[in-house]
């Protein structure tokens, strides 16, 4: 069994961009910049929104944090999404989800810019990418394939098992493993909450890739001997023996399940590191304006 170490592979790939973003420095260019709106105080996107400016500060890119009150209108974050499309100096920009429920994230999302668009969720960015024309990637299933590029995992022919069908995940991600594509070329079955006899379409699976967000629910007897499996759940569960009364958990029972596979992402370190490299990825290439030429 080989752990596909996100942790490690985000190491690697975070000193590629330092050197990269210095070498910008030295021509006398600027360095790339990210801004990320961030509506409200949700924990987990307070967190998840703080190591991507840190990656910006750690790799050399400019970075924006604009931090609204979740009291704010929809007409208000319309406007400043407005002003970073417009802001030259600016590559790309997030809003983080979730939004507070009076604001429509849809509208939110159809009103950046898709050149700016760095999270891949504009729809004009999933059009492309379905029809295989170059796109923004969305940042997990672009960690996910870039864990499997790394570690040199045959995907072609395989019968590749996704369970969820999220906008941000089980969606593109499997437009991507289907792909006719060195990363991809699988059989694939979508599972979700109404798949009858999810067990028997796990036990088939030559790669899982599980994006559900219940933690622990894919058991050791519902893998196949040799899989590849990729955990992409992050769920906060309690936990009396840690300090913060909290671990975090996958969407895979980690100890029974990691013995049986080829390959297999822990949880934390594994999917997670590799979403916010995607993302400096694609700010940079939103940058050199390498996606929509
Ligand atoms: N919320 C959870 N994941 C993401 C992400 O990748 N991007 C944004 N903008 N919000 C999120």
């Amino acid at each position: 069994m080989q752990i596909l170490d996100g942790k490690l592979l985000s190491k690697n790939n975070k000193e590629e961009l330092a050197i990269e973003v210095k070498h910008l420095k030295n021509e006398g260019k600027r360095a790339p910049h990210l801004a990320a709106i961030l509506v409200g105080h949700d924990g987990a996107s307070e967190t998840y929104v703080n190591h991507k400016v840190k990656m910006c500060n750690d790799v050399g890119f400019g970075s924006t944090l604009l931090r609204l009150d979740e009291n704010i209108s929809e007409e208000f974050l319309l406007e400043q999404v407005e002003r970073l499309n417009n802001d030259i100096d600016i590559d790309g920009f997030i809003v983080q989800l979730p939004l507070p429920a009076h604001i429509n994230e849809r509208k939110v999302t159809l009103a950046i810019d898709p050149k700016k668009d760095v999270d891949g969720f504009h729809p004009v960015n999933m059009g492309r990418m379905l029809l295989g024309l170059s796109a923004y990637l969305p940042a997990t299933p672009y960690g996910i394939l870039q864990l499997l590029e790394a570690y040199e995992v045959k995907t072609s022919g395989k019968h590749c098992v996704i369970v969820g069908r999220s906008n941000i995940v089980g969606k593109p991600i499997s437009v991507l493993m289907a792909r006719n594509h060195a990363l991809g070329n699988c059989t694939v079955t979508q599972c979700h909450s109404k798949t009858i006899d999810l067990e028997e379409k796990l036990k088939s699976a030559d790669i899982v890739i599980a994006a559900i967000g219940q933690p622990e629910m894919i058991k050791a007897d519902m893998i196949k001997e040799g899989a590849v499996v990729i955990d992409v759940g992050i769920t906060r569960v309690e936990d009396s023996s840690k300090k913060n009364g909290y671990r975090i958990a996958g969407d895979v029972h980690y100890e029974s399940v990691a013995p049986k596979c080829s390959y297999i992402t822990p949880v934390p370190g594994g999917v997670g590191p590799m979403t916010v490299i995607s993302l400096m990825k694609n700010t940079i290439k939103a940058y050199k304006k390498q996606v929509y030429k």
